[in-house]
């Protein structure tokens, strides 16, 4: 089973989206089983929460379901999961601090380094922003989510 972590500052907007978009596309793709996938923040603001209610009603209208309670990224993360993929530039440096020795700088990849479309290096934060904020973060990680399965499969049929 291959594992992959979600990474955002609170864990409410961001990951668990990418998460339940993960989950959504690996279960439409027959490939459940086959991977696991979780989210946290790297922030401790919101641990035990749910998603954001403009994060669930966003993704809800676009028929996905979100179920994720908060948590913080822990260091034991690094070992546990195979890809971890932070939203952006910040949450990626955070990682990359954490990992002072730099053994798992590897498996860490900014999660738009899998969108298909040309545009910024992050995910942009939608904490502050309206619904077409939540539905832009909406749009880029759902084919983020999908590129990023074709990479995982494509690694897997190499190894197989
Ligand atoms: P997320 O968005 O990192 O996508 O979950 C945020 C959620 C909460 C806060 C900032 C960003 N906050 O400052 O509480």
């Amino acid at each position: 089973m291959t594992s992959v972590l979600f990474v955002c500052l609170g864990n409410i907007c961001r990951s668990p989206l990418a998460e339940a978009l993960f989950k959504h596309h690996v279960h439409n793709k027959g490939l459940a089983g086959l991977y696991q996938a979780d989210s946290c923040g790297t922030a401790h603001y919101h641990i035990g929460s749910p998603p954001d209610p403009r994060t669930l009603r966003n993704a809800e209208k676009n028929g996905v379901i979100i179920r994720h309670l908060g948590r913080q990224f822990h260091p034991r993360d690094f070992s546990s999961f195979d890809h971890i993929l932070p939203m952006d530039q910040s949450n990626y440096d955070h990682l990359l601090r954490m990992d002072g020795s730099e053994s798992w700088n590897h498996k860490i990849k900014l999660m738009r380094t899998f969108d298909p479309l040309p545009g910024d290096e992050s995910v942009p934060d939608p904490y502050y922003g309206n619904e077409r904020d939540f539905q832009e973060v909406f749009d880029i990680l759902n084919r983020s989510t999908q590129e990023l399965i074709n990479f995982l499969e494509q690694q897997r049929n190499f190894r197989s």
